[in-house]
């Protein structure tokens, strides 16, 4: 597919969401620098350069589960790391974390007319040659930190794009095959005893079941349906 990329943008995801009518679906957008990156919850997200930052657009014809293409991308970035030979965990739902510490996040975000989708930009964050600022240095870390060297961008790029081809098609029409390969890689298990907020307190509880977009939690309260988890 046809990859463009940047210097300099404010926010790759935010490039596709003005653009998306302009490109073909399989698109790429990566900038070396984001001067406004953000993640879930309109967190900033820090984007200095020796980073990877890119978005893909999708067109799907029909209405789709767009928590499946997060999902494909979490394991293709899992299923790269280990060409690495690093072993890296997804926490619920699609952070991918080594070492306790954050290395990716995904934002996927989707512009509707009604129920019919226009557009699906699945964006990727990784740290890699960049450093990571004082503050978050105990919550983030970066690949180049993990394996001692630099690692080329582009190539990562491909094959975390080429990983994802692969699951695309190979799971689009088994999605719930994709959902037990999720979870065997997911930090959380069913059983775990997690924290999470509602109402502004802080609550806690086990959790019952795991899925794509939503945790069951027993809690002293009764069974709650969970969107997010608190940050440790
Ligand atoms: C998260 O963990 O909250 C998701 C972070 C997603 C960051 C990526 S970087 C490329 C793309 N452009 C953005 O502004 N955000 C995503």
């Amino acid at each position: 597919e046809k990859i463009i990329s940047f210097e300099t943008i404010d926010s790759t995801n935010q490039f596709l969401k003005e653009h998306f009518s302009k490109y073909p679906s399989g698109t790429v957008v990566v900038a070396l620098e984001q001067t406004s990156g953000y993640g879930r919850n309109k967190r900033r997200w820090y984007s200095a350069r020796g980073g990877l930052w890119f978005s893909v657009l999708f067109k799907p014809r029909k209405q789709v589960d767009t928590t499946f293409y997060t999902r494909v991308f979490s394991v293709a970035i899992v299923k790269a790391l280990e060409t690495f030979k690093v072993h890296a965990d997804i926490k619920w739902p699609n952070d991918i974390y080594v070492r306790g510490r954050k290395l990716a996040g995904i934002l996927t975000e989707g512009i509707f007319e009604g129920k019919k989708p226009l557009a699906l930009i699945v964006g990727v964050g990784m740290n890699v040659n960049n450093e990571i600022p004082d503050e978050l240095k105990t919550r983030a870390i970066s690949l180049k930190e993990i394996l001692g060297r630099e690692i080329p961008l582009m190539k990562l790029l491909e094959l975390i794009l080429k990983n994802a081809r692969v699951l695309f098609r190979r799971y689009t029409k088994k999605k719930e095959a994709l959902t037990r390969i999720w979870k065997r890689h997911l930090l959380q298990k069913e059983g775990d005893i997690v924290t999470f907020s509602e109402n502004n307190q802080e609550k806690i509880g086990k959790i019952l079941k795991i899925l794509p977009d939503h945790l069951l939690v027993e809690t002293d309260e009764g069974v709650r349906k969970v969107y997010s988890l608190s940050p440790h």
